[in-house]
């Protein structure tokens, strides 16, 4: 950050030092009242998702912690410390850590937020437990997401909320226990949980990986461990760590990411 901030002075004009640090994907409302990216192609962006899903957090959340992961510029990170929680706010770009901490500091919430460079698949080894993980928009940028719903599951101590892209077609059929190997046209069907494999771009972004029907996203999550408790809007999800998950179902959870943790 100081890079690029070192050519401007204090005197600069409103929006001199959030221009320097862009582009911006997030449009954050700067108390200055500058927008960082006021010309999103999504609208008031991410103001729009946080709306959706507001009512669906505590609004008191004194005593709580939380990890935002692939924070980016910080916006859910902030919303997250103004209500109280202490907040750990994670992505794998340094360019969009530099903003979030920038922006904490004109926000006054620098003291509640730790920003860590590191990716998701590092949680594997962390003995830290959160009371809220946030996880928007950046399951289908993994390429490995059911392995980062395994981490997640062990670092989950109270709930997750989760935003993906998704591919149409919701599905809510009720998936059957089994199917034999003469019935796989039914996995062909409307309503099967599938995911999309993106080999080159979506929106000519090439970490664009994955795209799952809304039925797959529930699946995995309950793959993982966590039952499905809400489902705020389209493309989000609120869950939590299934106390009683099946016996099967942990012990093959497990035994991959035990084969990881061994490496
Ligand atoms: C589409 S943006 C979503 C940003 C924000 N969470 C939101 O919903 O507005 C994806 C973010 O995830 C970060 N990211 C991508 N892969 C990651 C990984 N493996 N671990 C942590 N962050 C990652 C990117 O750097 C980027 O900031």
């Amino acid at each position: 950050m100081t890079e690029r901030l070192a050519t401007l002075t204090a005197h600069s004009p409103p929006g001199t030092e959030a221009r320097a640090l862009g582009p911006w994907f997030h449009n954050l409302h700067l108390p200055d009242g500058t927008q960082t990216a006021p010309t999103h192609p999504l609208g008031d962006f991410p103001n729009m998702k946080w709306e959706q899903i507001a009512a669906f957090v505590p609004p008191d959340l004194t005593g709580y912690t939380a990890l935002d992961i692939g924070c980016n510029a910080g916006f859910y990170s902030f919303e997250l410390a103004r209500r109280g929680a202490r907040v750990r706010a994670l992505d794998i770009d340094r360019r969009y850590l530099e903003q979030a901490a920038w922006a904490a500091a004109r926000y006054g919430l620098q003291d509640r937020i730790e920003f860590v460079e590191g990716s998701v698949y590092c949680l594997a080894r962390t003995r830290e437990r959160y009371d809220i993980v946030w996880f928007f928009g950046v399951l289908y940028h993994l390429r490995h997401p059911l392995l980062a719903l395994d981490i997640l599951r062990d670092v989950v101590k109270g709930q997750l909320f989760l935003q993906t892209l998704t591919s149409p077609g919701a599905g809510s059929a009720s998936i059957p226990r089994n199917i034999t190997l003469d019935e796989r046209a039914e996995m062909t069907g409307e309503d099967w949980p599938r995911m999309a494999f993106i080999e080159h771009a979506l929106e000519n972004d090439p970490t664009n990986w994955w795209a799952p029907n809304g039925t797959c996203v529930d699946g995995m999550l309950r793959a993982a461990g966590f039952r499905v408790l809400a489902h705020p809007a389209d493309e989000m999800v609120v869950a939590a760590p299934q106390t009683e998950e099946s016996a099967v179902n942990s012990r093959l959870r497990r035994a991959e990411l035990q084969a990881i943790l061994d490496q």
